[in-house]
């Protein structure tokens, strides 16, 4: 399990690869079906989250299924907000950003 998570969060940590220039994009956050419902999608999103402030960026993103309304919840209860949407094979997606910035003056 921790090689698998390791190997989940490496492709975390690939900075802007899908999406526009200066923003931190997490990308493909999955866990296995036998693990799930324990906590750790939000784990790794909350760790994505550090990862990205601690490179530096001021904007982290995600695309969600727009389909998939607990999902969205899931990232808007760690402070991702709805963005626009966008077709990617032929699948609505909602954009959502997390501004460094924006979640910082609420504190
Ligand atoms: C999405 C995913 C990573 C969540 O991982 P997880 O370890 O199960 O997530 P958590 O246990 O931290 O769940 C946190 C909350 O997210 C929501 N949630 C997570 N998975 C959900 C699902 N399949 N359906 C509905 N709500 C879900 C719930 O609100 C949950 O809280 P709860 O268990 O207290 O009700 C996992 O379901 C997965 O790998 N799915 C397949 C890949 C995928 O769709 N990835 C999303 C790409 S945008």
């Amino acid at each position: 399990m921790i090689k698998n998570m390791q190997a989940i969060l490496d492709l975390m940590d690939r900075p802007s690869t899908g999406s526009g220039p200066g923003e931190y994009y997490l990308d493909t956050l999955a866990v296995l079906p036998e693990y799930r419902r324990r906590g750790i999608g939000r784990a790794l999103l909350e760790d994505g989250i550090k990862r990205g402030i601690a490179a530096g960026y001021d904007l982290i993103t995600l695309v969600v299924d727009s389909n998939m309304p607990d999902l969205i919840r899931l990232y808007e209860s760690v402070g991702f907000q709805k963005a626009e949407h966008r077709w990617i094979f032929r699948v609505d997606f909602l954009r959502m950003t997390y501004s460094v910035k924006r979640q910082n003056a609420k504190l």
